[in-house]
């Protein structure tokens, strides 16, 4: 992972590979660059003078400084309009910036945020840190050949003569949020064939014990033992054994009640009985991304030290069809009692973590937050730039919208009225486990609601999990690690 470092030295005088330059369209003031701009001989201010680069937003460009400074490329990187500049401006600027560097052969890269915005340096310097570092993420493990070579960028240094110390906080927060982040999009990013439960169990357990998680994993026995029969019915088609994995990190208060948090951890959705189309199957090994979501949380709650009391919940299991799967139609009775008919196995997420909802009970939680690939519907209402958001409580709703407008992993609010429950009453047990042909989301969440007796978020990220082609220049094909440091933010904010 990028390492970062905060230098008082003015930018012009760092000695790095590459020197980063932010520019904003339209402005007038050189301030910031004109000590760069006059070693370099005025190439900066004429190629904005003869509209060779504007300063759009991600607009980027590499120039030669042909030994005029310490270092041998400066990155111009637009920022677009100064109005509609914000800290996710700023985080996708920094990658695109980082980004065209390591192109250019760059292994370190320098940068200021001084004298950008108002926004606190603080929140700068964390957004500009994370989209150094997140751009620089790649999946590499199984590409054996003619991989070699390229390190990207190695090592990041903030010049910052003023508010060095608050800065060098952020950037080390940010790294911490990172290696969440990274964690998160390691475990989405493995093949279904290597990311069993069992196997996600394990690599939870063991990067979370090391930084002073509890962990746990239930396997099959205490899983029937718990009556969870929702969650059970989706994992006895597999020939892999279920596990429920059980995080805890009690760091508040005595007298506070625990956040919970829950995750979909379907290691990979075939469909089941009720199965899937081929085409395009292999992207249901992303089934797991809440589950990821919440164990990168974990990680980088426990590298941060939060005082916080937070409990996680994941069921995992695969989605199978089989001799011994779910057919459509069967009753199966969850860990509350409530009775289930399966219509459609494909809609196996909102059955296991229908039994981790009863779960989370256990902990009298002062709220619960679940993040699911819950359904294909979610991306046909908002693609892969937003999160679908779900709630029984507008007060914790608002809350984690706010997280997702400050950390760019924005949601979207949809609701939940009474009338929706209508849809997936059943003719013959408690409730099924789909509605009909509209409002397919909604009806998922519905659904989940029946499981919850507290303040609760459920967060549909079926579109936001992953991307194939990168929606930002922070963003690397492959799994997003959507969640995590929204949850982060949300958690530190002291709710
Ligand atoms: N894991 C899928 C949802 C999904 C679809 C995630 C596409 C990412 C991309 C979920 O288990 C599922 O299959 N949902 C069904 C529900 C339906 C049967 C009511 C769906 O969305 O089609
Ligand atoms: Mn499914
Ligand atoms: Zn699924």
């Amino acid at each position: 992972m990028t390492r970062l470092k905060v230098d008082p030295t003015p930018i012009a005088k760092i000695s790095a590979d590459a020197i980063i330059v932010f520019i904003f369209e339209n402005e007038k003031d050189d301030s910031r660059y004109k000590a760069i701009d006059k070693k370099l001989g005025g190439r900066i201010s004429s190629l904005l003078k003869n509209k060779k680069f504007s300063g759009k937003k991600l607009e980027s460009r590499v120039i030669d400084s042909f030994g005029k400074l310490q270092t041998e490329a400066v990155v111009l990187v637009g920022l677009g309009k100064k109005s509609n500049f914000s800290s996710e401006v700023l985080r996708q600027a920094a990658a695109k910036a980082a980004s065209s560097a390591a192109s250019a052969g760059a292994e370190t890269v320098a940068l200021s945020i001084e004298g950008l915005s108002d926004i606190p340096v603080e929140e700068l310097a964390q957004s500009a840190a994370e989209g150094v570092i997140l751009s620089q993420y790649r999946f590499t493990q199984y590409r054996k050949k003619g991989n070699s070579a390229k390190k990207g960028i190695v090592k990041g240094i903030f010049s910052q003569l003023k508010d060095a110390v608050k800065v060098r906080k952020a950037v080390l927060t940010a790294e911490k949020i990172c290696r969440g982040v990274e964690l998160a999009r390691n475990l989405q990013n493995q093949p279904g064939n290597v990311a069993t439960p069992s196997w996600i169990a394990r690599q939870a357990c063991t990067n979370l014990r090391k930084v002073g998680i509890k962990c746990r994993v239930l396997g099959k026995r205490e899983i029937l033992k718990l009556k969870m029969g929702s969650f059970w019915s989706v994992a006895k088609g597999s020939a892999q054994e279920p596990k429920f994995l059980i995080m805890e990190y009690m760091k508040g208060p005595k007298s506070q009640k625990p956040v919970v948090l829950v995750g979909k951890g379907v290691t990979f959705d075939t469909g089941g009985i009720s199965i899937k189309p081929s085409a395009g199957m292999d992207q249901m090994k992303f089934d797991m991304s809440g589950g990821a979501a919440v164990i990168g949380t974990f990680y980088t709650a426990g590298l941060l030290k939060l005082k916080k009391n937070i409990a996680g919940l994941v069921p995992l299991t695969e989605n199978m069809p089989g001799g011994k799967a779910s057919k459509p139609g069967d009753i199966v009775t969850a860990s509350d009692g409530q009775t289930i008919e399966v219509l459609n196995t494909d809609a196996e997420g909102r059955l296991i973590l229908a039994d981790a909802l009863v779960y989370a009970k256990k902990y009298k939680p002062s709220k619960v937050i679940d993040l699911a690939t819950l359904t294909g519907a979610i991306m046909v209402a908002l693609g892969r730039h937003t999160t679908g958001l779900f709630s029984n409580n507008q007060k914790l709703a608002e809350a984690v919208l706010e997280s997702g407008f400050s950390t760019g992993e924005r949601c979207w609010q949809f609701p939940l009225w009474e009338e929706y429950e209508e849809l997936i009453k059943s003719k013959v047990a408690d409730v099924q486990n789909i509605g009909g042909r509209w409002a397919g989301s909604i009806t998922a969440a519905a659904f989940l609601k029946q499981f919850t007796d507290y303040p609760w978020v459920h967060l549909d990220i079926a579109g936001t999990a992953d991307n194939e082609k990168p929606i930002t220049p922070y963003n690397a094909p492959g799994g997003t690690g959507i969640g995590v440091r929204l949850l982060i933010d949300f958690l530190r904010r002291n709710r």
